[in-house]
Formats: structure tokens, sequence, C-alpha cells
């Protein structure tokens, strides 16, 4: 006898013990929403309903639902989610919303773009959508990461009034041999980053759900959590335009010593804050105009 689409609902709900899981994996496995497929009377086919309990089955096993569902949201996107990448986070939303805030109100007409350590794309293909005519370059030391990345440009290319660009790069340094060097791509308005910012401690101690799926190496590193943002503050210099500025996301322990290097190096800074209330990043600008000789002189590092 086949399931009608509440009885599947009602057993997912009870595998899963949530009525909000059961909704995303019932509409993903019958392809259309929920309410939708209730209000129409549909019964599930075979496959749909094995699509549902392996889903319930995946989710149980301590995978993330968002790998599980293989699509997730970011802003006003839809993206592809699987293991090649970080599962973008809201936190990472309210980042990308200061980047806006800040270009807007220095108003950069067709602002240049780099984002570095891309992952799924996320906040490079926000960025490239939700600016008119932007300039997006986002690199990833990640093969596998770009090649998600690339899979989600692909969805978005039409929203894309500008242009946006995906190499494979260490940090600033591309990789590829056929690739032009990240300098040949010219000066940035903005330089945004959410690199990897847990320490291998921390790593040790994370919940599973995040360190037993997700990508090391889009989470760790180094020993103390902070080399990576260092690296990319000490970089930068060489790639801003005038009035160019660096946004970077990090874990809310991290501000001081990092405002203090960055301080440090020449850096003005502002800190912002995520929706918990908790300080989660910081806007990055020079104070002095040579500051190209800044970045010559930590090139080395
Ligand atoms: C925390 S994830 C951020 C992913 C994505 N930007 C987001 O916010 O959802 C950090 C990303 O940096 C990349 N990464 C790590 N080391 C890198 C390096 N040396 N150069 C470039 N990317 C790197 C990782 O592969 C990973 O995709």
């Amino acid at each position: 006898m086949p399931l009608s689409v509440l009885e599947l609902f009602n057993e997912i709900k009870l595998k899963t013990g949530s009525a909000q899981i059961a909704n995303w994996i019932v509409s993903e496995a019958v392809a259309k929403p929920y309410f939708q497929a209730l209000s129409e009377g549909l019964t599930p086919d075979d496959d749909s309903v094995s699509k549902a309990l392996n889903c319930a089955r995946r989710l149980e096993e301590g995978e993330p639902i968002q790998y599980v569902l293989g699509r997730w949201s970011f802003r006003d996107l839809e993206l592809i989610v699987d293991p090649r990448a970080l599962i973008p986070r809201p936190e990472t939303e309210v980042v990308v919303e200061v980047a806006l805030r800040c270009l807007t109100k220095r108003g950069v007409d067709h602002p240049r773009i780099l984002e570095l350590g891309t992952g799924s794309g996320a906040p490079a293909i926000a960025l490239a959508t939700e600016i008119e005519g932007a300039y997006v370059l986002a690199t990833d030391l990640s093969v596998e990461s770009l090649s998600l990345a690339r899979a989600n440009l692909g969805l978005y290319t039409d929203r894309i009034s500008g242009q946006m660009e995906l190499i494979r790069a260490d940090w600033f340094r591309a990789i590829d041999p056929d690739e032009q060097p990240l300098i040949d791509h010219g000066e940035f308005d903005l330089i945004f980053s959410n690199p990897p910012y847990i320490s291998q401690n921390d790593y040790d101690r994370l919940e599973p759900l995040v360190r037993d799926w997700e990508p090391r190496s889009a989470l760790v590193s180094g020993e103390r959590g902070t080399e990576q943002l260092e690296t990319i503050l000490s970089l930068a210099p060489r790639y801003l335009a005038q009035r160019g500025f660096v946004v970077l996301e990090m874990d809310p322990a991290q501000i001081g010593s990092v405002v203090d290097f960055a301080r440090g190096i020449g850096y003005e800074c502002e800190v912002f804050h995520d929706l918990a209330e908790r300080e989660r990043g910081l806007v990055a600008k020079l104070l002095r105009d040579d500051h190209r000789r800044i970045g010559d002189s930590l090139t080395t590092l």
C-alpha cells in the first residue's frame, strides 16, 4: 500500500524528531514544497519514498542537514552544498552585508572585489549578483571547493551584471601555471575573506557535526588560529586600490589580537557584530598613502 505524502512526512518526523526537517526532506524527495504536495493529494512514488528514507538515515548517522539536502540558502541564493566545501553560515551573510554597506558608503561604482578562500562560492556569488557591474575574482586553494564554486556560479551567471572569475591560489599566489598572477588582475576596492580560523586544539574539541563532515582545510588555520588572518592582512596592501579595504570574518575571541596585529602594520580597524551581537570581524583600511610599499615589505611573510 503506497504511503500518502502526509504518512511519509510523519514517518520522517518520527525518525528525525523535527517537523521542520521532515518538511525539508519530503519537499526535496517529491521535488516540490511539502504543503503543495499535501494540498494536491500527491502519492509519492517509490523513488521519492526511498530518497526521503535515505535522507533520514544519513541524518541519523550524524551528517549535517545541509549536505543531506544537497542545497542551502545564502542571502537570496540557493546553492549546491556538499562535502567539497564548508557549509555557508549565517554569520557570513552578515559579513557580506557589512562589505556591501562599506562599498555603498564609499560610493565606488563597478567595484573590483577579491574573495580569498571562496569555498562553495557563496560570498563571491552574493557580491557579484548584488552589486551592479562588479568585477569579482574568487580564489581557493582546494580544487574540490573550486569545482563546487564553479557549479554554483553556473546557476547564477544570468544574474551577474559584471563579471566573476574563479582561480586556484594560495591566498594571493596563483598556483596553476596557465593562471595569471593575481597582481596582474589589477587592484581591488574590497578584499573579502572568511579564512580558516580555528586552532588545532580547538579543532580537536569541535562538535562532530562539523569536525567529522566539513573539510578540515576550510577550518584549521594553525597553532593559534589567527595565522591565516595575519597572512591575508600582511599581503593585502599590495593588492588594494587607493581607499580600498579588507573585510575579514573571525572568531569573536580573536578580535583583540587581530586588531592589534592589523594596527601594528598600518591599518585603521572597525569591528562589526553578527546577529547574535558577538564581535564577528573587522573592516581594515590603510592609513598611509604609500600602502603598496607596506605590502612590498611584507610579501616575504
Ligand atoms: C572558512 S572556509 C570559507 C568558505 C566560504 N568563503 C564561506 O564563507 O562559506 C575557508 C576557505 O579557505 C580556503 N583556503 C584555506 N587555505 C587557503 C589558502 N592558503 N589559499 C586560498 N584558500 C584557502 C579553504 O579551502 C576554504 O574553502
